[in-house]
């Protein structure tokens, strides 16, 4: 996920006006379109949690497209919620099950794309390889955590470092087990 750098990933109240900034850090990369959509080819299916899917509905519902294409999304929820296509299914229970009994088998390349609850319920679990976190240059005082309420630590490796001309910093890290 695309965090502030006081490691926040929406308000409060869910908004990400702020992941937008002005920053320029000219030593920086370009993000280049071709070498994302190549990226995004190698994930097999996402996993979110209802409220970080309800934010996706939000953007789509203003015209903004929907971000995951046409590959198998995961919806973590104990509601009713709309489902506007058929690559999306609602998932309610234990998480390691989903992952481990169901998705591994099928799915090499499993993305969770967030929020703050289901990430940190996925390193809880020990379920995570690796992490993407990107740092947004902005400070946004108080929100939705990236990791909302770990009970434990977890060691990492960093694997990767990139920095963009928007000034945003591309962490990756390997979970160690
Ligand atoms: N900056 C970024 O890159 C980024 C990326 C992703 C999301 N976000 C933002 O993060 C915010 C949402 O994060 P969040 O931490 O509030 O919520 P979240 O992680 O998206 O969703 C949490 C909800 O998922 C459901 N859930 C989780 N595990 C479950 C399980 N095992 N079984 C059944 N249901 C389960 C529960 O809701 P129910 O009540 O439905 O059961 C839980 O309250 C949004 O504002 C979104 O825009 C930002």
């Amino acid at each position: 996920m695309a965090a502030s750098l006081d490691g926040f990933i929406a308000r409060k109240d869910g908004s990400v006006d702020w992941l937008e900034t002005a920053d320029e850090f000219a030593r920086g990369d370009t993000m280049d379109p071709e070498f994302v959509e190549a990226f995004l080819s190698t994930i097999d299916c996402y996993v979110m949690g209802s409220r970080t899917y309800e934010t996706a509905l939000g953007f789509e519902a203003k015209g903004l497209g929907w971000s995951y294409g046409d590959k198998p999304t995961f919806v973590l929820t104990s509601r009713e919620l709309p489902r506007t296509r058929d690559t999306v299914e609602f998932y309610s229970g234990d998480l390691a099950r989903l992952v481990n009994e169901r998705l591994r088998p099928m799915f090499r390349s499993i993305w969770f794309v967030g929020g703050g609850v289901v990430s940190a319920e996925c390193l809880r679990l020990r379920l995570a390889d690796e992490i993407r976190y990107s740092i947004v240059p902005i400070l946004i005082g108080d929100g939705i955590r990236f990791f909302e309420k770990l009970d434990g630590d977890v060691a990492l490796h960093l694997s990767e470092v990139k920095a963009y001309k928007s000034g945003m910093v591309e962490l990756c890290y390997e979970a160690r087990k």
